[in-house]
């Protein structure tokens, strides 16, 4: 059986649902489980049980600081020792990443992956299309952003779904691989250009001092998101890899209108 977690999240339940496409079986874990989901808390020890799971796709919980996150990871994988888990598919981080304020949580389970003595696969996907639209502003002219003139490899979030899907489905095919799952590069203007309006460009301070002034934000956000923002300005999230066009065996859906689908919905 393969369990996917975070059963309620945007990539998990786009995954369970490519698995149910294809007729694979699968169950989705949850906080807060409906119908046949199992609960399932990375933060509630009882929780981890993963008894009858032979394939675990490990859907990060990365809204949190890093010893939180990695304490949460460690906790899932040890349970998968200890139930018998053979597999585990892990959606990380594009390696191109690494300058990236929550990398380091991704990259310390990546670690704990290869030596568990489980089976694995690591799926290190772009940031999504669907955050990039979102991470822009909207101004009474146009869209205003940090990201300069800085190319972002964005991808679909339904492409990363579907590659989950595939390699969960027959993880010993895809067994000790990782993948770099990147679509295409595009830039801030560009999401503009397809809304039919300018794009501007602000400095990183006065970017951060909104990101500090904005009372929603977790303390642990204003970095993370500055450090997309710097990424992207300065050419370190543009790679491109053949590696998701390979596992879904068809061209990537484009990023772009995905990425001004986000953006026009944020349009007040
Ligand atoms: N590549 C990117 O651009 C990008 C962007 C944002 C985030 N991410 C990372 O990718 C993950 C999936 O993205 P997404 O778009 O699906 O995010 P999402 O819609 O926010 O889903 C995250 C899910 O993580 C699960 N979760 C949170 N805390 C948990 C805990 N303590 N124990 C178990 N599960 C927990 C929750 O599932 P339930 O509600 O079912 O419990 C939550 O819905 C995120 O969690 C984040 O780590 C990637």
């Amino acid at each position: 059986m393969i369990m996917v977690t975070g059963a309620n999240g945007q990539l998990a339940s786009l995954t369970l649902r490519e698995l149910a496409g294809r007729d694979v079986p699968a169950l989705g874990a949850s906080r807060t489980p409906s119908g046949e989901q199992r609960h399932l808390d990375f933060d509630e020890p009882a929780s981890l049980d993963l008894t009858g799971v032979s394939t675990l796709l490990l859907v990060p919980a990365g809204y949190a600081e890093d010893d939180r996150v990695i304490v949460r990871h460690r906790a899932v994988l040890d349970a998968a020792v200890r139930d018998g888990v053979s597999h585990v598919v892990y959606t990380s981080l594009t390696g191109a990443g690494d300058h990236l304020g929550f990398a380091l949580a991704h990259r310390a389970t990546e670690r704990m992956i290869r030596t568990s003595g489980l089976g694995w696969t690591i799926l290190r996907n772009g940031l999504y299309a669907e955050l990039f639209g979102a991470l822009l502003s909207w101004v009474p002219d146009g869209l205003e952003s940090a990201f300069g003139d800085g190319a972002l490899a964005a991808v679909a979030r339904a492409d990363l779904a579907a590659a989950a899907a595939i390699v969960a489905s027959d993880p010993t095919a895809h067994a000790g691989r990782s993948y770099d799952l990147v679509g295409a590069p595009i830039t801030a203007a560009e999401i503009a250009g397809q809304l039919g309006v300018a794009h501007r460009t602000i400095g990183l301070d006065e970017y951060r001092a909104r990101l500090l002034a904005d009372d929603t934000l977790l303390p642990f956000q204003p970095p993370m998101l500055a450090s997309i923002a710097t990424s992207v300005r300065h050419g370190f999230l543009d790679n491109t890899s053949p590696d998701l066009g390979q596992l879904l065996d068809r061209p990537p859906i484009a990023p772009l209108a995905v990425a001004a689908k986000a953006a026009a919905a944020r349009q007040p």
